[in-house]
């Protein structure tokens, strides 16, 4: 007799233990026979909520080390289907909390596939009081380490279609960066990282995009940041400056638990790129460029820290074929990544370079910023190839309108009671916001 468990198994718990051990002594009532759990792999459980704190390699030496499992077997995806018919087992086991909400439609699929061979699906009453999500949230509360952040971000490009990006710009904003989710028909879409960008660092600084904060100050007000989030972390770092000074960053930033630094093709005094030929920028010379990437990634201590070429090629005006020419030179000299910019408002310039440049040999993640082409879809980046979005300002710029019309409602009311009608959440919400509090 053979029964089969689909599971993702990060956070084990009595729950799980519990339809283990119910099949166990099923196989044993029958006279024995073989248990085999389908482990869900990395890349199946992202395609639907987060990636798991453990690898699957590191999922498989726990499980199979529980009582009664025979064998431990990869899940590809999340459909049970081309396991099952693979295995035809007797029996399917899972929690009874399938059988209403999303889940439903899986496992009806599972008891039609099983009735080809007379197989059937066996609901265990769901184990009160304990649930992944609650131990998620606990897990979230413990915060995490340097070196699980910094690898954290190739693990999710190896393992999603797209890795999502937003902006953070100080511990609050980073906190709606690390919590903030919507429930897509039963799939939970979150952020993935957080961008330090140094437009909106300088803007919540009342600066301009001109590297006038400089590295110590900006690390500093990242702190604020890691102290409240526990994802990925990708950092702004203009043109990271001359390489003497670059090679201080990258190690500042890794010992941080930062998992990539941007660094841009630009020379001379820092202007923002959106700005395009309207002031006065000079593009590097992709040489000098590429040596200043080897300097840094000789300065990095792990094998994890990633360092990402920026090319400004179509910013500046200088031609699809220079840009693809630099994306060759910076991955040779050790790029991790190539982030191309545009300040297009059609999606089509830099559709065309990831056409180009997915034929590289030696492609590495590619990296985009839609801050001009706002209209293109995160479906349509996947389609080009593009592993990594940034929504590099958006936080930032839709509080700033806000703040003003409330400031505007004061001035025009000679009172406060519209704006706190109006514009803001109740004095009870944001006493009670951050936890601690009370
Ligand atoms: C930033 O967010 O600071 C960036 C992206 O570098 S952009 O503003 O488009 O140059
Ligand atoms: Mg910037």
């Amino acid at each position: 007799m053979k029964i089969y468990i689909g599971m993702s198994a990060d956070l084990l718990h009595p729950g799980h233990l519990n339809i283990i051990e119910q099949a166990r002594i099923l196989l044993q009532k029958n006279g024995g026979g073989e248990l085999i759990i389908g482990l869900l792999t990395d890349k199946a459980i992202a395609s639907y909520k987060r990636l798991p704190y453990m690898t699957w390699e590191q999922r498989k030496v726990v499980v199979e080390n529980v009582k009664g499992v025979t064998s431990v077997i990869a899940q590809e995806t999340l459909d049970y289907v081309p396991n099952l018919l693979k295995i035809k087992p007797d029996y399917v086991l899972h929690g009874d909390d399938w059988k209403t909400g999303v889940q439903a439609h899986t496992r009806q699929q599972i008891v039609d596939v099983m009735a080809q061979w007379g197989g059937k699906v066996i609901d265990i009453p769901y184990t009160q009081g304990i649930s992944s999500t609650n131990l998620n949230k606990i897990l979230k509360e413990v915060g995490t380490t340097p070196e699980i952040r910094c690898q954290r971000l190739k693990r999710l490009i190896e393992n999603k279609d797209i890795v999502k990006i937003c902006e953070a710009h100080n511990g609050l904003s980073g906190l709606i960066v690390e919590n903030t989710f919507v429930d897509n028909n039963g799939k939970k879409e979150e952020f993935d990282g957080i961008w330090i960008s140094s437009l909106t660092q300088s803007a919540a600084k009342g600066k301009p995009d001109i590297g006038y904060l400089d590295t110590t100050t900006r690390l500093q007000g990242m702190q604020d940041i890691l102290d409240v989030t526990t994802k990925p972390i990708i950092y702004d770092g203009d043109n990271g400056g001359p390489s003497e000074h670059f090679v201080f960053t990258v190690r500042a930033l890794e010992r941080e638990g930062i998992s990539a630094i941007i660094i841009e093709d630009k020379t001379g005094l820092k202007k923002n790129s959106l700005f395009g030929t309207e002031v006065e920028q000079t593009q590097d010379d992709k040489k000098l460029f590429a040596e200043k990437i080897r300097v840094g990634k000789q300065a990095q201590v792990t094998p994890y820290f990633m360092i990402i070429a920026r090319i400004e090629s179509l910013i500046l005006e200088q031609g699809m074929d220079d840009a693809i020419e630099r994306a060759k030179t910076y991955i040779d000299a050790g790029a991790d990544g190539i982030m191309i910019h545009s300040r297009q408002k059609e999606y089509s310039e830099i559709k065309e370079f990831a056409e180009r440049y997915n034929k590289l040999p030696n492609r590495k993640p590619l990296v985009v910023v839609p801050s001009s082409y706002n209209q293109v879809t995160e479906e349509e980046l996947i389609k080009s190839g593009v592993n990594i979005v940034i929504y590099a300002n958006h936080l930032l710029r839709s509080a700033y309108p806000a703040m003003v019309n409330t400031a505007k409602s004061i001035l025009s009311n000679h009172r406060c009671k519209e704006a706190s009608d109006e514009y803001c959440m109740k004095i009870k919400d944001i006493i009670t916001l951050i936890p601690g509090a009370k």
